[in-house]
């Protein structure tokens, strides 16, 4: 009997893909369910380390799908919810508004109505924890620090979308009383992480001997996390978080784009035996992106003093780690790059 039985949306991305990999290696006992539309950024590839697990399953499936949703909440009676699908990428985004209101919106907003339907009032040992990100705090100029009481003001339709699904949770948090949690994060980097941002798709290029295509001057500034340590907050606010409350996650490690695709260079250039400068030669400067953001960056201090949350490695440790990985990884880069990883959940699932 599973103690727990919790569904994690988003599970096949990024950074959904480490917090499925962390709760089920960390609770046994709970039944982890995956769910995850496989957009072009889901990718059954980054969880096959997890898929014979006896407490995980997964479940091909869209959160915008009311009537699809009803049936499995009534199949699976979740005691909580980890919610992580979204449309994640800005410059999408600048080009398709409308996909990122329906997932990042009414996908929010189709799962908190499912919640309020099976807990129905019942509310103890529930949840409904939100996954959100720094960037609906807007933009800062070079002082300062998002704080979780820090207004919103977002730029982006991507933030835009997560504003307003951020202002939905706590809403029905303050109307129906739904146990909610919320938290915004500063960018992430780590291994799985889909090479069209900024960090895999450096890797990718430079070690492709591609351009490497820098946004107006590489001024602007974010505030990086290791992906495993943005899973590891996520764990200790979903057990130990305060109800109704919102934390900030960041790894208070802000870098100029310019100069961190510069550090890239140079760990490449090294790790695969290039002559010192070779992939800084391939730094290109490009249009910069519409409305784009000066500067991220994240005041953890509450997470860390109430919760005692610490990242567990430095900047150069992660960078490493995450560079590591892909060189050691190609073939996952390889498979993304050309499509391939669409075909491995025809082999993997198909028949299931
Ligand atoms: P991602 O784009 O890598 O993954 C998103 C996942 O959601 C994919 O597997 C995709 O298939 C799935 N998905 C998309 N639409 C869906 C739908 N309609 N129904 C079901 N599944 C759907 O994103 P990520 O970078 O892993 O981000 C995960 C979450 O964390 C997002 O909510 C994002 O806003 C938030 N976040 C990301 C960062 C970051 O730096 N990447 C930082 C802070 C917060
Ligand atoms: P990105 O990884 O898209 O994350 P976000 O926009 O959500 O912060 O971009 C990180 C930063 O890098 C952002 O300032 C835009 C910049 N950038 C480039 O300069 N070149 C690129 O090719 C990409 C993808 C991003």
């Amino acid at each position: 009997m599973n103690k727990k039985t919790l569904l994690i949306t988003g599970g096949a991305g990024f950074i959904g893909s480490h917090v499925v990999r962390r709760f089920v290696n960390e609770y046994p006992d709970y039944l982890i369910v995956n769910l995850d539309k496989l957009t072009y950024a889901g990718n059954l590839e980054n969880l096959k380390d997890e898929e014979n697990s006896p407490n995980y399953l997964f479940v091909k499936g869209d959160i915008t799908d009311a009537a699809f949703l009803e049936t499995l909440f009534n199949q699976y009676q979740f005691d909580g919810v980890i919610h992580l699908a979204a449309e994640s990428h800005v410059d999408r985004s600048i080009s398709n508004p409308m996909e990122f209101v329906m997932t990042n919106v009414v996908g929010t907003v189709n799962l908190l109505n499912m919640c309020k339907m099976i807990w129905n009032g019942q509310y103890e040992n529930k949840l409904f924890y939100h996954v959100s990100t720094d960037e609906v705090y807007g933009e800062l100029g070079d002082d300062g620090k998002f704080l979780e009481t820090t207004p919103y003001d977002p730029n982006s339709p991507y933030s835009a979308s997560k504003a307003s699904s951020d202002h939905f949770v706590r809403a029905y948090h303050h109307t129906y009383g739904l146990p909610v949690k919320i938290s915004n994060c500063s960018n992430n980097y780590g291994s799985h992480h889909f090479p069209e941002k900024l960090i895999p798709l450096m890797i990718h290029n430079i070690l492709n001997m591609k351009p490497l295509p820098v946004y107006g001057k590489g001024e602007n500034v974010r505030d990086w996390l290791f992906v495993v340590d943005h899973a590891r907050a996520i764990d200790v606010i979903f057990h130990q978080g305060k109800m109704g409350d919102t934390y900030n996650i960041g790894g208070n490690n802000e870098w100029k784009n310019i100069d961190l695709v510069k550090l890239l260079c140079q760990l490449m250039d090294s790790k695969l035996g290039r002559e010192e400068g070779t992939s800084e030669k391939l730094i290109h400067y490009v249009t910069d992106r519409a409305g784009h953001d000066f500067r991220y960056a994240i005041d953890a201090g509450k997470l860390m003093n109430e919760l005692g949350w610490q990242p567990s490695v430095t900047f150069e440790q992660g960078l490493e780690k995450t560079v590591e990985w892909y060189l050691s990884n190609q073939e996952w880069l390889t498979h993304v790059t050309s499509g391939a990883y669409k075909n491995y959940y025809q082999q993997m699932y198909s028949n299931r």
